[in-house]
């Protein structure tokens, strides 16, 4: 089978395509074929060598994490009622394989009916991410929450949760993307390609700002323009303390299999929806990476297998 390698640290151009062995099945395995994984940036900051601290590697591995595909082959402690389902899943050790040998139960979840393998996959560091960051900061009816790259995979989650817990949404967007924020539900809009100061003057004083872009002017234009509010940053560990009354965290906590179940069903009775940019066949990643890393796409860009 084929699989995606990361060899060095040289960024996306180092990244191999090359031929390996098929997982064995263990008693403990569910074998998948995937169908589909998201490119994230998690894998191409991994490649670029700028997750060290926080992710350390020992190269070559598969990069990748999470996965959706069809269960071909289970081992004896498995339940053979898998076999054939749609899975959604992750793999720390690798999703960019033809196929995956899932070999710890709770990291896979059969999808619902009419949830398809290309929606699914864009939960897993995407739909998750939102999910956790609304749940951290206590969202709540009322509250007025700006949202740092919002039409991204994990903003274009992130403003369907909010506006389902009856939030007022801010969006921070390009200008190619303002229609694609609005049309995912942003009430007000700060195009962060233009200045900021006036912008950040006109718009509802904001009490909760979730940050998934993680750069150091735009989070320090927030804080000079804008009054007292709790920032939670995906992106970013650190941030100098701002003003007395604004506060700065961050988080990558997990939201449990309980979190994945209500997302599949929020996915499944149609209250959010998966926003898919492109799919592009997985021997053409780096072309899929640097997209996501230079053009302003629209929700989650996935590889097909
Ligand atoms: N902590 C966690 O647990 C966790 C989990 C998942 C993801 N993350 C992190 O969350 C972040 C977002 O992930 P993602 O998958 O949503 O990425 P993505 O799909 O690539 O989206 C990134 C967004 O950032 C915006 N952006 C890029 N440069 C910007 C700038 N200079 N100023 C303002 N906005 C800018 C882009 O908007 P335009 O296209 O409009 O420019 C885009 O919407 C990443 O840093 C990722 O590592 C963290």
């Amino acid at each position: 089978m084929k699989a995606v390698k990361q060899t060095d640290y040289s960024g996306i151009s180092g990244l191999q395509v090359t031929d390996q062995l098929e997982p064995t099945l263990t008693p403990m395995t569910a074998l998948v074929q995937t169908k589909y994984t998201p490119v994230l940036p998690y894998d191409i900051l991994t490649e670029e060598g700028q997750l060290k601290n926080i992710r350390p590697v020992r190269l070559p591995i598969t990069v990748g994490y999470g996965f959706t595909g069809i269960v071909t082959a289970v081992g004896a402690l498995r339940s053979a009622s898998l076999v054939g389902q749609p899975v959604l899943g992750v793999s720390p050790s690798g999703a960019a394989q033809e196929f995956i040998a899932n070999n710890i139960p709770p990291t896979l979840f059969k999808l619902p009916v009419n949830v398809g393998l290309d929606v699914a996959a864009t939960v897993i560091g995407g739909a998750d991410a939102a999910l956790m960051a609304v749940d951290e900061l206590n969202v709540t009816s009322g509250d007025v929450v700006l949202v740092t790259g919002a039409s991204g995979g994990v903003g274009s989650y992130l403003i369907q949760l909010l506006k389902l817990c009856d939030a007022h949404v801010i969006a921070v967007t390009s200008p190619g993307n303002i229609e694609f924020c609005k049309r995912l539900g942003a009430d007000e809009i700060v195009d962060y390609t233009k200045l900021l100061a006036r912008q950040l003057s006109a718009i509802s004083q904001p009490t909760k700002i979730v940050d998934t872009v993680g750069s150091n002017i735009l989070l320090s234009d927030l804080s000079a323009h804008l009054g007292g509010y709790n920032m939670l940053s995906l992106s970013t560990q650190k941030f100098p303390a701002g003003k007395s009354n604004q506060s700065f965290r961050f988080s990558n906590a997990s939201i449990g299999l309980h979190g994945y179940t209500k997302l599949l069903k929020l996915l499944s009775i149609g209250s959010l929806q998966a926003h898919i940019d492109s799919i592009v066949p997985f021997q053409n990643i780096a072309v899929a990476q640097n997209r996501v890393k230079s053009d302003h796409v629209q929700g989650r860009l996935l590889l097909a297998y």
